[in-house]
Order: C-alpha cells, then sequence, then structure tokens
C-alpha cells in the first residue's frame, strides 16, 4: 500500500480474505446476467437516438447490453451546454471540485464489484485487471484532486519592484474533449475527465466504440459525486465519424487523446486545421516496447518478468514486452524456461480467477494479430504458442513467442499476445540501443541485469518514458511512476504525475497599479 501524506493508494480487493471474496463472488452471480444501457448524456439526461448498437462479451460473444450512439443535434446540444457552463465552473472553488472527486472515488469504491464484472464481460479483461483498473480510476481522481489544490488553490503573489502588485492566476481553458481507448475503459477514461474537470474545463468525453457500458456507469457515478450535468456530457459514437466532427469545432479548447499513434496524428492534422485558437493536445499512444536481457541476470526472475509484460490483458497494453532481446550465451536457458512458462498459461474465461490470458477485445483485433502470427513466424522461426481450448467460441488468440532477426522487421504495433524475441551478442549492444531508437517509439523499456552502471546507462540511452530495471514494464502505480512516453508514443505530460494538470490550465498574470 503506497502513502503519500494524505493520500493513499486505493488496496483493491484482497481475494485471500474471506470477508472481501465472499461478496465478491456474490454478486458476481448478479452482474454476470446483468445487461446494461448506454446513451448519449446530455444535460444530465439519457437521451434516444436513431442507431443502437448491441454489445457482446469478447470472451463467448453473449449479450451485455446496448449502446445508442449520439447524433447530431445532441452533439449540437452538448456544446452549447458545455460552453455556457464554463463560465461558472471555471470560477468555482478548486476545493469544491477536488472534493467531487473524491466523492467519486469513493462511489467507485463503493460500487467496485459490478464495474470490475463489467470491465470483464464488456472488455474481456480478467478479474485481477478489472481490479486494478478501479484502482487506478480512484487513484487518478484522488491524486489529481490533491494535485489541483496544490496548484490553484491560492494564486501566488509575484515580486513587484515598483510598487505594483502581481499576482499569476490559473484558470481552465474551456471544454476539453476526451477521447478513450477500450483496453483501459475506466481508468483512462476517468483520468483523462478527472484531470480536466478538476482543473475547471467542462468536459466531452467521447469513449472508445466498444467499452461505451463502463463509460457510460463512470459518468454517471461522476454525476452522482456531484459534477454538474452540464460540465460533464457523454457522446457515445463511431470514433472516425464523431470525432473529426468535433475536434474540427471552435468550441472544443483542448484534446486529450489515448489511443493509437495514428489517430493522434489524424486528431493533430484536424487541430491545425482549424481557424482561430491554437488548441493543446495531450496524446497518449502507441508503443514497440523493448526488454534488454543480459548474462548476468537472473533466468527465473527475467521468465517470470517476461510473461507478466507480454501476456498479462492478453498484451493489450501500450506498455507492454514486445521485443525482447537475450544475450546469446544466456539464450538457450531462457528460451527453454520461456517454453515451459508458456506452456502453463491458463487461457480462456476471463471471469475465472485462475485465467492468466483471455479474449482479445473483438474479431477485428484476432483477425490482425493471427495474420501478422502468420507473416512472422514464416519470416522468423516459432519458439513457442500456449494452447487455446477448443471449445472457446470468443476472441482468442495464442500467446505466441516467436525469434526475428531485428526490430525493423516490425513495421507498426502490434496490440495483443504476441512476443518477439532477438538473441544477441554482447558487443552488439551499442547498435541495439540505436535500433531501439530508430522505431520513434518511446513508451516502456524492460532491462534485466545486474550490473547497475550498465543498467543505467542503457535505461538513459534508450529515448523512452517508462524504465524498468529488474522487474516487470507494465502496470505504472499512480503518483509512483508517471505514464507516458515521448515521440510516436505520445506529447507527455505523463499521466499520475506532477506536471499532468498543467496542459489543461491557461495563465494569466494582473498586474495592479490601483
Ligand atoms: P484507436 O486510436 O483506434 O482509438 C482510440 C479512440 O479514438 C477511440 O475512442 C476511437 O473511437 C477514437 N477515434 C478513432 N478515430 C478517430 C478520429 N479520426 N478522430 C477522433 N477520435 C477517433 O485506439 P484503440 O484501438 O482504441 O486503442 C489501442 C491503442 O491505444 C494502442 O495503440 C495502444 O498502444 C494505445 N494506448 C496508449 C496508452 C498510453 O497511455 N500511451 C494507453 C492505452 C492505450
Ligand atoms: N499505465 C498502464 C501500464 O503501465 C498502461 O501498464
Amino acid at each position: 500500500e503506497h502513502i503519500f501524506n494524505d493520500r493513499r493508494n486505493s488496496r483493491g480487493l484482497n481475494f485471500n480474505l474471506h470477508s472481501e471474496a465472499a461478496p465478491f463472488f456474490a454478486q458476481s452471480v448478479h452482474f454476470a446476467q446483468t445487461q446494461w444501457h448506454a446513451a448519449p448524456l446530455i444535460g444530465g439526461e439519457i437521451r434516444s437516438g436513431d442507431k443502437t448498437v448491441a454489445i457482446t462479451n469478447p470472451f463467448d460473444r453473449s449479450a451485455v447490453g446496448s449502446v445508442i450512439y449520439s447524433n447530431s443535434k445532441q452533439i449540437e446540444e452538448a456544446l452549447v451546454r458545455a460552453t455556457a457552463a464554463f463560465v461558472t465552473w471555471r470560477s468555482s472553488d478548486v476545493e469544491l471540485r477536488a472534493q467531487a472527486l473524491e466523492k467519486l472515488a469513493d462511489l467507485l469504491e463503493l460500487n467496485r464489484i459490478e464495474l470490475i464484472c463489467l470491465c470483464t464481460r464488456e472488455a474481456g479483461k480478467s478479474i485481477p485487471d478489472g481490479v486494478d483498473e478501479v484502482r487506478e480510476a480512484v487513484d487518478f481522481c484522488r491524486y489529481y484532486a490533491q494535485q489541483a489544490r496544490t496548484m490553484m488553490a491560492s494564486d501566488p503573489t509575484l515580486p513587484g519592484p515598483t510598487g505594483e502588485l502581481n499576482l499569476l492566476y490559473t484558470q481552465g481553458r474551456g471544454t476539453f474533449l476526451c477521447i478513450s481507448p477500450w483496453n483501459f475503459p475506466l481508468a483512462i477514461f476517468l483520468g483523462q475527465i478527472a484531470a480536466a474537470l478538476v482543473t475547471g474545463n467542462c468536459v466531452i468525453a467521447k469513449p472508445a466504440e466498444q467499452t461505451n457500458l463502463v463509460a457510460f456507469r463512470a459518468t454517471q457515478l461522476a454525476h452522482q459525486a456531484g459534477i454538474p450535468c452540464d460540465v460533464l456530457q457523454l457522446l457515445p459514437g463511431i470514433g472516425s465519424q464523431i470525432g473529426p466532427i468535433l475536434c474540427a469545432d471552435e468550441r472544443i479548447n483542448g484534446v486529450c487523446f489515448t489511443g493509437s499513434s495514428a489517430t493522434a496524428k489524424q486528431i493533430n492534422r484536424t487541430l491545425a486545421a482549424r481557424d482561430g485558437a491554437i488548441v493543446p493536445l495531450v496524446a497518449e499512444t502507441g508503443g514497440q516496447n523493448a526488454m534488454l536481457v543480459d548474462s548476468s541476470s537472473l533466468p527465473e526472475q527475467v521468465i517470470t518478468d517476461v510473461i507478466h509484460s507480454a501476456f498479462q490483458s492478453a498484451g493489450q497494453r501500450c506498455s507492454a514486452l514486445r521485443v525482447l532481446y537475450i544475450q546469446e550465451d544466456v539464450a538457450p536457458r531462457m528460451l527453454s524456461l520461456l517454453k515451459g512458462a508458456m506452456a502453463q498459461l491458463s487461457v480462456g474465461d476471463p471471469s475465472l480467477l485462475s485465467t492468466d490470458v483471455g479474449p482479445v477485445i473483438d474479431s477485428s483485433a484476432k483477425a490482425k494479430l493471427e495474420t501478422h502470427i502468420d507473416v512472422i513466424t514464416k519470416e522468423g522461426e516459432l519458439i513457442a504458442q500456449s494452447m487455446i481450448p477448443s471449445d472457446l467460441k470468443g476472441h482468442f488468440v495464442s500467446p505466441t513467442a516467436v525469434k526475428i532477426d531485428s526490430i525493423a522487421q516490425l513495421k507498426e504495433e502490434h496490440f495483443g499476445p504476441v512476443l518477439h524475441v532477438i538473441t544477441y551478442p554482447a558487443n552488439r549492444l551499442p547498435l541495439i540501443i540505436d535500433e531501439i531508437n530508430a522505431t520513434g517509439f518511446g513508451l516502456t523499456l524492460g532491462i534485466h541485469s545486474r550490473n547497475e552502471s550498465l543498467a543505467l546507462q542503457i535505461a538513459n540511452s534508450v529515448n523512452v518514458g517508462n524504465a524498468y530495471i529488474n522487474r516487470n514494464q507494465i502496470g505504472a502505480v499512480v503518483g509512483v511512476q508517471p505514464f507516458g512516453g515521448q515521440g510516436l508514443s505520445g506529447t507527455g505530460p505523463k499521466a499520475g504525475g506532477p506536471h499532468y494538470l498543467t496542459r489543461f490550465i491557461t495563465e494569466k498574470t494582473i498586474s495592479n497599479n490601483i
């Protein structure tokens, strides 16, 4: 448990305690049958619409609920309402906004069993991943509440050498458009929103098509926590249709985006083509994440961390390990352990605690990954592939490890349980660092070595946002490992870090000579 001054990170659920496990399993029986429904939430009202889409479970394609997409009249109304609401929300007390986020954190914890089950059924998340979703969402709310108090509660007085009074004010920028991905349907959805709201912005949230139900429940809880209905509105819709309409609208004063690098670039172009103000874009995007393992490392620890980094969440984390470099002297032993560990992975129903790897998000993700596996195993050499039970009906992709020659063979991020392995002689290390940097991505890096000066030298030479030495490379903790990359991986500043809120505010100096 992490404790920081008066804030502590969420503890999550301890399944070893009967008092916590029993209510979870009792209530999950109910939530295994529930059907949820999502729709545009405008001015606090649930709206009807022209297009309703069914939502199915990636595990077995059973029904989970439905979503109504927003139409153009609703988009217009949401923009009008947000613009009007900003005038009062901007000048509201930061303490009031911070307290609303803290109330939201409490409500998330109170409703966590429903939220975990919903993450499992809508996004195919394993139970531990669902627990972490709620924890991270709670941590974002409490952390940004604390940060906003520090940054905005009092306006610093600056020197006035000629006798004038100089004050520096911070305030929200206007309406932020928050566009989020399906792989962290609660944590990233709410992390973006919490940062924008607490700094005095209104928010129009556009969640990923695949996870509208989680987003809808989270928005309802935010309203219940005291966020005014016009200040936070939800517009479900197809990203490539509704996204460009909203990004092109002059009433959007900032965009916070997490998703693929290609979509971030498209949004950047739309914003740049607008007349009028220059609009900030906070983008957190993909990675081509490597781990370097040298001959001094501990093989069992390496393999535990590789399995965790490459295959947890079915590899559907931007931080996930994609390219494992093993020094050739220790490669035979490492690969033999890797094969053994992959044979032990349990692939299947994400709602069972015994499952290690669940499904990927949808049929199109499965098809893309399987095409990649076909191509890359022909170019390279298959090392191991975990077994998938033959009776599974969902979107399953076998965890796969394949030996390749160079990271340059990977032209894009492959977002799933595919691990590429490269063996190297020690004297190639400087070239490998250049090759990783040449991908242009810069999100996470893993290093396994007992040579501390070498490990630190590698960490400093590879251009990434998050480097991890002798551990796994996923699961950054709010306030502990501020998360986000550079280059093709994002604009910064880092989510869950002390500088994040600065991109959501504008500053104003008033020099007073009265
Ligand atoms: P995506 O880019 O396809 O979609 C992300 C969001 O953008 C969705 O809400 C989608 O509806 C919307 N969108 C799509 N086209 C749009 C457009 N033209 N204009 C505006 N919005 C549009 O990404 P995804 O498949 O949902 O998510 C997976 C990607 O997200 C991976 O690349 C992963 O690495 C990245 N990711 C990054 C981080 C990070 O913190 N760096 C975290 C999670 C996921
Ligand atoms: N913040 C997430 C992780 O570190 C993406 O895995």
